[in-house]
């Protein structure tokens, strides 16, 4: 089955990417690196949205212009490493409403995958949803929160990570053929952890300095 991901090659995200990889970046510079990527993707995620003319008065004339269209975003990070992504995403649009979702492995669950926490805004359903986490391994996560958020009626799902694995992208792409994702880098390997390889190690443990 042929992959659907779209990876950002724009030149500033990938330098940063490569800071964020190297193993003698500390958990400082980590999250500085995690959020201003975060904010360049988040661009990027966000290039689709629609636009409206309006006539704007200049101190000199009137001006056909273009605004966003007055549709309304959610953020919906996945604890823990998604939370480092929050800051950027906000910076860009300052209006989303945050929802947050945690997930543990459970090899005894249909899913492999269970959801602990979600608490998600209110009318979260008539809002497009960007659902990030920094890495996308067994896709276990991402499909639970997925499924989780589209159980609200919300329909309008975008996935942003930093890194993928091929495995994840599949069972993303097989469960929620509708739901568009983007990352920085598409990495070969996946460890007996399941971590991905070469990856950038355990992010959350990166970002918060909890190793
Ligand atoms: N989660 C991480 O933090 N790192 C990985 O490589 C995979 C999942």
């Amino acid at each position: 089955m042929e992959l659907k991901i779209t990876v950002i090659d724009h030149p500033l995200v990938q330098h940063k990417l490569s800071l964020m990889r190297d193993v003698n970046t500390g958990s400082k510079e980590f999250r500085e690196l995690v959020n201003e990527t975060s904010m360049l993707m988040c661009y990027e995620a966000l290039r689709d949205l629609p636009l409206k003319e309006v006539e704007i008065q200049t101190p000199l004339g009137i001006s056909s212009s273009k605004i966003i269209s007055g549709r309304k975003l959610a953020y919906v990070p996945i604890l823990r490493s998604g939370l480092g992504m929050t800051e950027g995403v906000m910076s860009l649009v300052p209006a989303a409403k945050i929802g947050h979702i945690g997930t543990f492995r459970d090899p005894e669950a249909s899913s492999g995958t269970v959801g602990y926490y979600c608490k998600l805004p209110r009318d979260i359903s008539s809002r497009d949803v960007i659902i990030a986490d920094i890495m996308l391994a067994t896709g276990g996560a991402a499909c639970e929160a997925i499924r989780l958020v589209k159980e609200t009626g919300a329909r309008n799902i975008k996935f942003m990570c930093l890194i993928a694995h091929e495995q994840g992208i599949a069972k993303v792409n097989a469960a929620h053929p509708d739901v568009e994702i983007f990352c920085a880098a598409v990495d070969p390997g996946l460890s007996e952890e399941l971590y991905i390889v070469p990856g950038l190690g355990d992010a959350g443990d990166r970002m918060f300095g909890t190793k």
